[in-house]
């Protein structure tokens, strides 16, 4: 007995040592990757190779597979089949191809949903969802969570030692809440352990309002977009725990059985605010999105402003683990990006800090409900018109994927950014107009213009490596979230306030001290009353004369500290000559409150003395209009990428001599037609 124990251990050591020398014998994937999503399952494994030559050919190095490929995986209730994926894993590394693994949880079978129907969501109006589209499946329900957990586990006990598998993404693109009886249950007790009483939930709601008091924990009902706005932020909370429990379910599952090495993520949505994903990224190893321009063409700011959002959840680089070959096919007008604007738009992902962009997809399903989407090859496997400039990008990546490698950016300007503040205004906008994504990108525009790089980051975030911190509509503002940003200004930081910061606590309860609230003190003077606009109205001062649209706080000043910087013209008789901005020195940092959403120059020059007055530094120094400056830090370098967005040829004259990376040469100006690229390192 104990003999053919000690065989079967050194059996199993000799079976684990062969296993760790594969995986030394496999070199780490280049850091800056080139990706495509790949649906093995749809074809027959005798189609693989051709694609996968094309891949190669185009540089591509990542696949990410699997996300929707459940029935494929366990076709039947606990019977499961992964030869295939085996089989498409080693076919992709025989062409130097690396695989992250989806988890396929967004596409649960039909035998699943069948046989366990709660698992399937009820929508808000109390019908069920059914099988065949995808994201059908209720995110809060146990026997979900139960099979999502088995499926993630036998994924990662079958590839968690796999050498070509570098990481998994859990689901696709968390989206859709269930609105039946069980869920409501357990926010009724999610809130219980939130609020420990019914007298505290009511006293922070002022349930006392329309005899919205509670007496029964089971009284309280979901509530989306019109409701008492403490419900309504903390089912918003609810649901982002409720993402990330389900999250961590799949993460667990993974864990146990994964190579450390394997990282997990998950792909997001820009700017989508259904759940806080500053909640849901803290279990991650590396942020993810996925950068659609759909209709039109790339907006450099907003989308530069996406890139910096998705890179602000784990402060450090991220990944675009989606995004268009050309056109999508879920816009009013698919219209495709132009010839040289894909390769652009990925320049420009990896300029703010993606290490890869990987295109969904690389051929489309023969049937399915995204026939029109955009592809790199056709159904026919030959390659579309786009295929060369992929191919284009792929060499490039290769060519500045080692002078790339463990760079990142670094900003000395923070915009901040916050759910429960977007979620407030959007519930209460007051003016119809307000857009509270468009009142942060009316700030980060002109600061990025000057800066050429600004971090966005949640108000909880460290911020004392930052010289300016800008907060655009911080409207609801947590205790940790004030003491962080006075602690900031006290330690020298300046601090600007946008319109509508500070009016409400955690519970999206007014503060009973004007705005910005327990920020006042600090900036010696406050919010007399604000005012929706229908019209805009004259703005003068520090800043030039101007307009302010849509919105206008008139300030006052109490401390004499405090300075007026703008001031109001003739409009609505409450508003002439009142302050809209006003600023105050503490110590060696500064506060300053912006009343009014200004227009584009005056916000140009309000930007510019920010800057000014916080001592921050252009990143690189002038550049012609229309081209984008993206720098990417390590100890010994700094490597810039430039990006051509104007309509003609620019020419940039370089600071200094630098090294051109894609070209070749020590270069001292560089010359870019339109959408042309330039990665440039400097020591
Ligand atoms: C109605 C209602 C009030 C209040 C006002 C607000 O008149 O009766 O309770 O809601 O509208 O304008
Ligand atoms: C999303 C999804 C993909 C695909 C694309 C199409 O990003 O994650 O599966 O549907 O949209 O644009």
């Amino acid at each position: 007995m104990r003999n053919w124990i000690l065989l079967v251990v050194a059996v199993c050591a000799t079976i684990l040592a062969a296993a760790q020398q594969a995986e030394q014998q496999v070199a780490p994937p280049p850091a800056i990757l080139l990706g495509a999503a790949w649906y093995p399952e749809q074809w027959p494994e005798s189609q693989w190779e051709s694609d996968l030559a094309l891949m190669q050919k185009a540089g591509v190095r990542m696949v990410r597979v699997g996300e929707f490929a459940w029935v494929r995986m366990e076709p039947a209730e606990g019977q499961y089949d992964f030869g295939w994926l085996e089989h498409a894993i080693a076919a992709a590394s025989k062409h130097g191809i690396y695989t992250v693994l989806g988890t396929p949880t967004a596409a649960p079978p039909a035998w699943l949903t069948q046989k366990y129907p709660e698992t399937l969501r009820t929508k808000e109006d109390g019908t069920k969802d059914q099988h065949g589209n995808r994201q059908q499946f209720n995110w809060a329900n146990p026997k979900y969570r139960e099979f999502a957990r088995n499926i993630a586990a036998q994924m990662a006990q079958r590839f968690g030692h796999n050498p070509y598998v570098i990481g998994w993404q859990i689901d696709n693109e968390y989206a859709d809440q269930s609105f039946d009886p069980e869920t409501k249950r357990q926010f009724q007790n999610w809130l219980k352990v939130r609020y420990g009483t019914l007298n505290n939930l009511n006293a922070r709601w002022t349930t006392q309002y329309w005899s919205e008091a509670y007496t029964d924990w089971s009284q309280i009902p979901i509530q989306t977009g019109y409701g008492n706005p403490g419900l309504l932020l903390n089912w918003m909370r609810f649901v982002s725990d409720t993402w990330r429990s389900y999250q961590k379910n799949q993460i667990d599952a993974i864990r146990a059985s994964a190579d450390p090495r394997q990282f997990i993520t998950t792909n997001t949505m820009g700017w989508f605010d259904g759940f806080d994903h500053y909640t849901v990224e803290q279990d991650l190893d590396l942020a993810a999105w996925d950068d659609y321009v759909g209709q039109g063409h790339l907006d450099p700011v907003r989308n530069g402003a996406s890139h910096d959002l998705t890179r602000g959840f784990k402060r450090k680089n991220f990944w675009v683990m989606e995004t268009q070959p050309g056109s999508v096919n879920w816009a009013r007008i698919n219209n495709s990006l132009d010839k040289g604007e894909v390769r652009a738009m990925a320049w420009h992902a990896i300029g703010h800090g993606a290490d890869t962009v990987s295109y969904w997809q690389w051929r489309s399903a023969l049937n399915g409900q995204e026939e029109y989407h955009g592809t790199i090859v056709g159904p026919d496997g030959a390659p579309v018109p786009l295929y060369d400039e992929i191919a284009q990008i792929g060499n490039e990546f290769a060519k500045a994927s080692p002078v790339l490698a463990g760079t990142s950016p670094k900003s000395e300007v923070a915009v901040l950014h916050s759910y429960d503040s977007r979620w407030a205004i959007k519930w209460q906008k007051h003016n119809g107009d307000y857009d509270p994504v468009k009142e942060i990108v009316s700030y980060y525009g002109p600061l990025r213009a000057i800066a050429q790089s600004v971090d966005v980051v949640a108000e909880t975030a460290p911020l004392s490596g930052y010289k300016l911190v800008v907060a655009p509509g911080l409207n609801v503002l947590s205790d940790a979230g004030a003491k962080n940003l006075i602690d900031y200004v006290n330690n020298g930081g300046h601090l600007v306030l946008g319109q509508r910061s500070a009016m409400k606590d955690a519970d999206n309860t007014l503060f009973t001290e004007r705005q910005p609230g327990p920020l006042a003190a600090l900036l010696g003077g406050h919010v007399e009353q604000y005012y929706a606009l229908e019209a805009p109205v004259p703005v003068e001062g520090s800043f030039g004369n101007g307009q302010g649209q849509l919105w206008a706080e008139m300030l006052s000043t109490k401390d004499a500290g405090a300075e007026v910087l703008m001031r109001y013209g003739v409009s609505n008789g409450w508003l002439d000559h009142q302050p809209a901005v006003i600023s105050r020195k503490v110590g060696k940092g500064r506060i300053t409150y912006i009343g009014a959403w200004l227009d584009d120059a005056t916000m140009r020059n309000a930007a510019k003395w920010m800057i000014e007055v916080s001592g921050v530094r252009p990143a690189f120094g002038a550049v012609p209009e229309g081209v984008d400056v993206y720098p990417r830090y390590a100890a010994d370098k700094t490597v810039y990428v430039l990006v051509n967005f104007a309509k003609t040829s620019q020419t940039v004259s370089l600071p200094k001599e630098m090294q051109d990376v894609l070209k070749g040469g020590a270069k001292k100006t560089v010359t870019l037609p339109r959408y042309g690229v330039a990665v440039l390192s400097a020591r």
